[in-house]
């Protein structure tokens, strides 16, 4: 229903270069863009330059040229030329209007097309068992679980794997550990609730460093785990599912979905691995161990950098379990994308295991691609890395408690100055998903490949780019429903937009199904955050100059009833996509 209206201009304008300029204007690049400033219009067309070039002639000549041979009047007013020869483009209200009019018509999509169910497994949030889950975890987190939603929206048929590292020598000591301090956590039946572990893991750590003794046992109980020793694995089992428990409260807390699949899933398959690379003679011994030489990387003394697949004492490597997951995951699972949401940190990582399993055609790499979707670090306030005023990296539940704690008293504050009241209990309702969505969007808004600065105070500001401030503007859509005494959804009506800020508004809802294919083009959250801004200031304005109750007619109000409902599951439909729900009232 939805033809991506920079498609249909692009189209116009090829056909047009082809008329005006012969075999010249058939090669050359339609260079449609969004246009730069809402008074421009809508689109801009930047063709004539450079094909000024190659005829010869003045940009401005080419594009009038352009212009005379263009024809879009079925959908935007006549363009006009500007500055060195860009055509600026106008959408007609008409078109506009019939556009929201299809919108309203489908509430549940607003017009985004469902494209085929192509299957694409998404690994994210990948925590290490009984090691800290840091705020790089929750980074990974967020942005895999809105994109997940994202994909899943567009129709595509998601696998979303949780990468747990739940297998390594982390365990040895652990164990270890555990059997000295609290013996009783290893054995079933006997529970005692470790918290996550990370306090006994550090100690554990510890020990390692000062005493040589602990510290060749710890060897000596990965050994054992490794063998499949019985007694070892039980007590891995138990840690692993202590650790599961914390792990689960988070994602609850944020409303992510994951399905676990961590390393130790791919055990099995490791020695097929290397086998496999054998075969195809990749396989080389590096000082007793087992390496694939790698191309494009180079040591210091310019030989093929070795990327190590097994240990000498026969260990298998974080690299390892990779490859046997490529495998697993486009070969039995049939995904046709691959996606990892991982720390830029990992990016030489994954390009070399990459590099690896295409040399090795341990995946249909015709059909199936594999993409590292990087994202950069959590600062904190101080631009360093976040911390706590001890000094401590900061834990994440901590992190998103203490924003709840803050939502809500801000919005019990908020109440008091309304002289407003709620029950206790949407009043801790408010604050959760509040606070909670905050952490999300701050981390969202911000360009994934960039680092971003953590900030409370920023975050949970009503004005700017934050989720409160989108959340306030649906919320008052709902508002402005319920002092109109309409109950349940209001009825669809014909748009009329008459004022500039119902045509700003119109045009950017419109732009709904272009952002949606941008992110998926990007895999950017960010871009569905600048898109929810941008709507919610063009709502605001609409809202201010627009009366729905004093409108001039009958029509008109109807129109901006169903001007201001599109604007509400529009902003519902994106916060979604963002692991955000609504609130009816703030
Ligand atoms: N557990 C890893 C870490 O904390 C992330 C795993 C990412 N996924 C993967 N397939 N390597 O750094």
């Amino acid at each position: 229903m939805c033809r991506d209206i920079k498609t249909r201009i692009e189209k116009a304008v090829v056909k047009a270069l082809g008329e005006a300029f012969g075999d010249v204007g058939k090669g050359a690049k339609p260079m449609v863009t969004n246009a730069t400033r809402a008074e421009f219009g809508d689109y801009q067309c930047n063709a004539a330059m450079g094909l000024a070039k190659k005829l010869k002639q003045k940009p401005r000549d080419v594009a009038g040229k352009m212009l005379d041979a263009l024809d879009l009047s079925s959908f935007c007013e006549t363009p006009s030329i500007a500055g060195p020869g860009f055509l600026n483009i106008k959408l007609k209200n008409s078109f506009i209007e019939d556009r929201l009019l299809q919108m309203a018509k489908d509430p549940d999509r607003l017009g985004v097309p469902k494209k085929e169910a192509k299957r694409i497994v998404i690994d994210f949030s990948s925590p290490n068992i009984a090691k800290e889950m840091h705020v790089g975890h929750l980074r990974s987190t967020m942005i895999g679980e809105s994109l997940a939603r994202t994909l899943e929206f567009i129709g595509y048929d998601l696998l979303r794997l949780n990468h747990v590292g739940d297998w390594g020598t982390q365990f040895g000591r652990l164990i270890l550990y555990l059997k000295e301090v609290a013996p009783e956590a290893l054995t079933e039946g006997g529970q005692r609730d470790l918290g996550d572990l990370v306090e006994f893991y550090k100690k554990a750590s510890k020990r390692c460093e000062t005493d040589e003794e602990f510290n060749e046992n710890a060897r000596k109980e990965v050994v054992k785990l490794q063998g499949g020793d019985e007694e070892s694995l039980k007590a891995w089992n138990l840690l692993c599912d202590q650790s599961r428990i914390e792990f689960q409260k988070i994602y609850d807390m944020l409303s992510v979905t994951l399905i676990e699949r961590g390393e130790s899933y791919y055990n099995a398959k490791l020695p097929g691995v290397i086998e496999e690379l054998r075969d195809k003679n990749l396989i080389a011994v590096d000082d007793g161990a087992t390496v694939v030489y790698l191309e494009k990387f180079k040591n210091r003394d310019g030989n093929p950098q070795p990327l190590l697949v097994q240990k000498r004492d026969g260990g298998y490597m974080y690299a390892t379990t990779d490859l046997a997951a490529i495998q697993n995951r486009t070969l039995d699972e049939k995904a046709e994308r691959v996606l990892y949401v991982v720390d830029a940190g990992q990016g030489v990582h994954f390009e070399q295991v990459f590099q690896v399993a295409r040399r090795g055609e341990m995946y249909p790499y015709e059909t199936a691609s594999l993409e590292h979707v990087p994202f950069g670090l959590v600062l904190g306030e101080d631009g360093k890395k976040l911390r706590t005023r001890a000094g401590d990296t900061i834990k994440l539940k901590d992190l998103l408690t203490d924003s709840i704690a803050a939502a809500e008293s801000k919005f019990r504050d908020r109440l008091s100055e309304e002289k407003r009241e709620e029950t206790e209990e949407y009043i801790k309702h408010v604050g959760e998903v509040i606070g909670l969505s905050a952490v999300k969007y701050a981390d969202l808004r911000t360009n994934r490949t960039s680092d971003y600065r953590f900030s409370f105070e920023r975050m949970l500001a009503l004005d700017g780019n934050t989720a409160p401030y989108m959340l306030y503007a649906y919320s008052r859509i709902q508002a402005i429903f319920r002092k109109l005494g309409i109950e349940g959804e209001p009825p669809v009506s014909p748009l009329k937009l008459e004022e500039p800020q119902e045509a700003a508004l119109g045009r950017m809802l419109i732009r709904l199904p272009e952002v949606i294919a941008d992110v998926d083009h990007m895999l950017m959250p960010h871009i569905l955050c600048d898109y929810l801004f941008e709507l919610s200031q063009r709502f605001n304005q609409f809202y201010e100059t627009c009366s729905i109750v004093g409108a001039g007619s009958e029509d008109i109000r109807s129109s901006r009833i169903t001007l201001a409902d599109l604007t509400a599951k529009d902003i519902r439909i994106c916060l979604h996509m963002l692991g955000i729900p609504t609130l009816d009232r703030i």
